[in-house]
């Protein structure tokens, strides 16, 4: 590094590799994998035979719909509330269901990119072109603080996809923190959580055969070069995924194959790595039963059923709010 004060940042992206790749260990948050091409990298990953947690949540839904659609309902109707709707194809599962039941819904797919929320709206309209779709855009801290005065009927919030993995224990905490005081008494939270299985299997969905959970890796490195006029080889990282089945930890790093200097124009910095250097990409956490719980009690909330495949694989809990 050869600057002496801080630059100025153009953007949050910018701002927060500046601060990750000084630090040490070096590390950059995952959040960041999600532009056009990563997205495009996602959706492919969620069809790799060995990333079995899109699958297994669909088939929860698919089998279980009838009962999950019975503890959404009310009288007055529901609003169902997706954080990070992605392409809602485990969603529709829940909506044709909902509309042969007549429901009265409402949906509101939340999700940071406008690109997303344009594309499910769109496929929304030609697929229930009778159900209210009112996309909300922001980060789901925005539109949770946004919702919480929102009392006319009763919330159904679902957050699925096992994406409360990337958040640290701390975060989850947090997080379902902030859910818990935007419900009142009669809303649901519906959360999907892989579990802590056989090591190799957990290992195997982050680690593809294909190579495209590499390519979704380094797709930050390509980022970088891009935005930030980097000049990155991804060819001189490896993609390396860890599971450790003791906390359920896995985790994803960039390990840089020689000893280099990376020049990151548009933050004005050199960046030195060492031979194994590694950059910290991902957690993926795997929970149970019991570190569920303990999650949930610490967020103000308890459960109020759950639903998995027959190999406990992955899990679908749905939350009350604790009412004191
Ligand atoms: C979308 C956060 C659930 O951690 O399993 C897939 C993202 N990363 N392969 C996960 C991901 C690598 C995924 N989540």
């Amino acid at each position: 590094m050869n600057n002496t004060k801080p630059p100025e940042f153009k953007t949050q992206f910018a701002e927060d590799v500046f601060k990750g790749l000084t630090s040490y260990p070096k590390k950059i948050s995952s959040k960041y994998f999600y532009d056009d091409k990563g997205d495009e990298l996602f959706q492919q990953i969620m069809d790799l035979p060995e990333y079995y947690l899109t699958g297994k949540e669909y088939h929860i839904l698919m089998r279980n719909r009838e009962e999950i659609g019975d503890a959404f309902a009310s009288f007055e109707g529901f609003d169902l509330i997706e954080l990070g709707a992605g392409d809602g194809k485990k969603t529709k599962v829940l909506l044709r269901h909902f509309e042969q039941k007549n429901y009265d819904y409402k949906y509101l797919p939340v999700d940071i990119s406008k690109n997303v929320l344009e594309q499910l709206s769109g496929s929304l309209q030609q697929e229930f072109p009778s159900v209210d779709v009112e996309p909300q855009q922001g980060t789901y801290a925005e539109v949770l603080s946004r919702l919480s005065d929102y009392r006319e009927r009763k919330k159904v919030i679902l957050f699925l996809g096992s994406n409360i993995g990337n958040l640290s224990q701390e975060e989850a905490v947090n997080f379902l923190k902030k859910i818990s005081s935007a419900m009142h008494e009669k809303d649901l939270f519906f959360m999907g959580v892989d579990q802590k299985k056989e090591p190799q299997v957990i290992l195997d969905a982050y680690d593809d055969s294909a190579g495209v959970t590499e390519a979704f890796n380094k797709n930050l490195l390509v980022r970088m070069n891009r935005e930030l006029r980097a000049n990155f080889d991804p060819e001189t990282f490896l993609h390396w995924p860890i599971y450790n089945p003791e906390t359920g930890v896995a985790k994803s790093y960039l390990v840089s194959t020689k000893e280099q200097t990376i020049q990151i124009d548009a933050l004005d910095m050199e960046v030195h790595f060492q031979k194994w250097e590694t950059i910290h990409t991902e957690v993926s956490q795997k929970y149970d039963d019991t570190s569920i719980a303990w999650l949930a009690k610490e967020a103000g909330l308890e459960i109020a059923g759950s639903w998995a495949d027959k190999e406990n694989c992955f899990k679908n809990y749905l939350f009350k709010r604790i009412t004191t």
